[in-house]
């Protein structure tokens, strides 16, 4: 639902052409929320050229006005910092700082979703993490003996043989995040975004797919996790500080692409 300032409209009919959902008519007194398909995407607040628009229910004061100097990106270095980051395996024990971890929420929080649902939830462990990493581990195995992984499997007991000195599942993160979605794709999403973020804050990032697998595996994690159907764990994600330095990008396969 939005809400148009009388005041400040011109009537320049632009929030009706641009809404998806049809939900603005434009009369002879300008245009007029319907109000019934709103889906709250917020395009008429972002073209309005008189900020006349704000969304009913959201925080108006996040809304930033366009300016060059703080939105563009260089596109070269846009690629190139994609090229660059790099999966972590690696983590000191230093604790990122919590306005760097709440950036890093910030970046999935402002990723699309389909339909604008915006049903993303996420779990963030830092305190927890020593008795969660039992639990994980617990979950991979039983995941890995169902599924017959041996190479989990195998992992799983080089864990239990070093006293949890050998961790292949966290790596020694200090920071875990769970994203829980009711589908997939939003949280994939918002985690390919928050993982860019996490590099460009200078943190490392591992998207920890066995994770998943072994909360699915698991009764007792997903309670911890508070699942629902709606909110099932789509995607884990590592974080910390990285205890490695890379010097270069890596090549990947030739790009298959057809053009049609
Ligand atoms: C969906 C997904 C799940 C992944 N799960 C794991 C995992 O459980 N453990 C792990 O060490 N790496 C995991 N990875 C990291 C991949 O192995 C890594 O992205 C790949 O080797 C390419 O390396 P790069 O990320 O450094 O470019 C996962 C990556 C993706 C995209």
């Amino acid at each position: 639902m939005i809400n148009i300032d009388k005041e400040l409209c011109t009537s320049c009919g632009l929030c009706a052409k641009i809404c998806e959902t049809r939900d603005i008519a434009m009369t002879d007194e300008g245009p007029a929320p319907l109000g019934k398909d709103c889906s709250e995407c917020g395009h008429c607040v972002a073209i309005c050229p008189a900020s006349a628009v704000e969304l009913v229910g959201y925080d108006s004061r996040e809304v930033l006005p366009f300016s060059p100097d703080r939105f563009h990106i260089d596109p070269d270095i846009l690629q190139n910092f994609m090229k660059f980051r790099r999966s972590t395996r690696r983590f000191l024990q230093r604790k990122p700082e919590q306005d760097k971890i709440e950036a890093v929420l910030e970046a999935g929080r402002y990723s699309p979703t389909a339909c604008n649902d915006q049903l993303l939830r996420y779990v963030v462990v830092e305190k927890d993490l020593p008795a969660l990493r039992n639990l994980l581990w617990e979950g991979a195995a039983a995941y890995a003996q169902r599924a017959k992984d041996n190479y989990l499997l195998g992992r799983y007991h080089e864990f239990m043989e070093s006293h949890g000195q050998i961790d292949t599942l966290l790596y020694g993160c200090t920071h875990l995040i769970f994203i829980m979605a009711p589908n997939e794709n939003d949280a994939c999403i918002a985690s390919s975004r928050m993982e860019l973020m996490a590099n460009a804050l200078g943190l490392g990032a591992l998207y920890l797919g066995y994770c998943k697998l072994a909360v699915e595996a698991s009764p007792a994690l997903r309670k911890y996790l508070e699942e629902t159907p709606e909110s099932r764990t789509q995607v884990v994600l590592a974080l910390g500080y990285p205890d490695v330095t890379w010097h270069r990008t890596v090549p990947r396969k030739p790009l298959q692409v057809q053009w049609k």
